[in-house]
């Protein structure tokens, strides 16, 4: 089975630790994202399980095998790691048709003729591009070039699929359409895929988990819900999720069992702890972290009152800045609604799961409810 398995997996270049003691178990058939801010070491991790790259320490085992060892001296090369690769910059070989260009690799591995024909015509299927067959690349659209070099690279059957930013050379709708192909495309051909991408969006709605990386470190390894509901730190939860999360600096007042009596600069809030990570205290220094649209808006009747500073509608959402004294709040609205700058609305906090983290390790120290006091 292609479980992918890095152990303490190092790259340095230089003085720059490229990946830093990287462990994680990619099981067979997920659908792992590597996601991060440029220069995180997402391409490096690829290209180290490849076999592009060599690592400075650490393993790497694929499918039951190890293929790279720096204690038992082991580096197989690419081609015999069993693996398929995309990058970006997918060039097919202009000179050959869409078929040749899915043929070649196949000729190469001495595949039948029949075997062949067979192969492409499934591959034709599988990313729709039966009837462009004997064009060349030239006369193809960018979404259609991007297809074939995916058949392409499918065609030997590969149990491992790595992809490096595939289609970040497509425009936004493309994109779009696209990655439900993959996603669709994932399903079919059960095989284990690893995909870097720098677009949070992407990673969140491709993966079957996102790997979240920065400065080589791994930040968080788990399902994009889980990502989003329950960030391990406060990297994690600022970089998911767009609009950002509030985050808000407080201390803690006092600890009554669950209840936390927290203060910011101007307010003064109670937080249920429902799932709890760490203890708190009172005196500890803690970040607040409110996702945009687990705030709500509502008529006025003054209680917990705010006032509205800007509003931006796109028709399916509207992002909110509203203020209670100097404290912003930024906030989504589903759906067609618009509010009127300078007007005065109650300001409620209906979700369970707000975040804590503690200020100093930026760790998540848990989530609850939340009420003004
Ligand atoms: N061949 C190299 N020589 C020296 N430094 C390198 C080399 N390749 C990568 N690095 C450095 O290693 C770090 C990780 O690079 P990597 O290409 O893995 O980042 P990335 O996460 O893929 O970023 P991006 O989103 O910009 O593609 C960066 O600091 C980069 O400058
Ligand atoms: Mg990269």
């Amino acid at each position: 089975m292609p479980e992918i398995i890095l152990k303490n997996l190092t790259k340095t270049f230089g003085s720059v630790n490229a990946v830093d003691n990287l462990d994680l178990t990619i099981e067979d058939r997920d659908f792992v994202t590597l996601l991060g801010p440029s220069g995180c070491g997402k391409t490096t991790t690829l290209r180290m399980i490849s076999g592009l790259e060599t690592p400075t320490a650490g393993e790497i085992s694929i499918g039951g095998r190890v293929v790279f060892s720096s204690e038992k001296q082991i580096n197989l090369s690419p081609d015999k790691r069993d693996v398929g690769l995309l990058f970006q910059n997918y060039a097919l070989w202009p000179h050959m048709t869409v078929l040749q260009n899915i043929a070649f690799g196949l000729e190469n591995m001495k595949w039948s003729k029949e075997e062949i024909r067979k192969r492409v015509k499934e591959m034709g299927d599988l990313v729709k591009i039966s009837d462009l067959l004997d064009r060349y690349p030239s006369e193809l659209s960018g979404g259609q070039q991007q297809r074939v070099a995916i058949a392409r690279t499918l065609a030997p059957n590969p149990k491992v699929l790595l992809m490096d930013e595939p289609l970040s050379n497509l425009d936004a709708k493309l994109r779009m359409e696209m990655r439900a192909e993959l996603k669709r495309l994932h399903r079919e051909i059960e095989s284990t895929v690893v995909y870097v991408t720098h677009d949070q969006l992407e990673a969140m709605t491709l993966a079957t988990k996102v790997c979240l990386l920065e400065e080589g470190v791994l930040q968080q390894f788990a399902p994009p819900l889980v990502i989003y509901d329950q960030p391990a730190n406060v990297f994690v939860g600022d970089f998911i999720g767009n609009p950002s999360m509030n985050f808000f600096d407080a201390k803690v007042d006092r600890v009554e069992g669950e209840m936390i009596v927290l203060r910011t600069s101007e307010l003064r809030l109670e937080m249920l702890l429902m799932k709890k990570d760490y203890e708190v205290k009172s005196g500890d220094e803690v970040i607040i972290g409110l996702r945009p649209e687990d705030i709500e808006l509502k008529p006025y009747i003054g209680e917990n009152t705010c006032t509205i500073y800007s509003t931006l509608p796109s028709g399916m959402e509207t992002v909110v800045r509203a203020k209670i004294k100097n404290t912003m709040f930024s906030i989504v609205v589903f759906g067609r609604v618009d509010f009127v700058v300078d007007s005065v609305m109650e300001i409620s906090f209906p979700s369970s799961n707000y975040l804590l983290f503690n200020k100093e390790t930026k760790e998540k120290i848990g989530a609850g409810s939340l009420k003004l006091t």
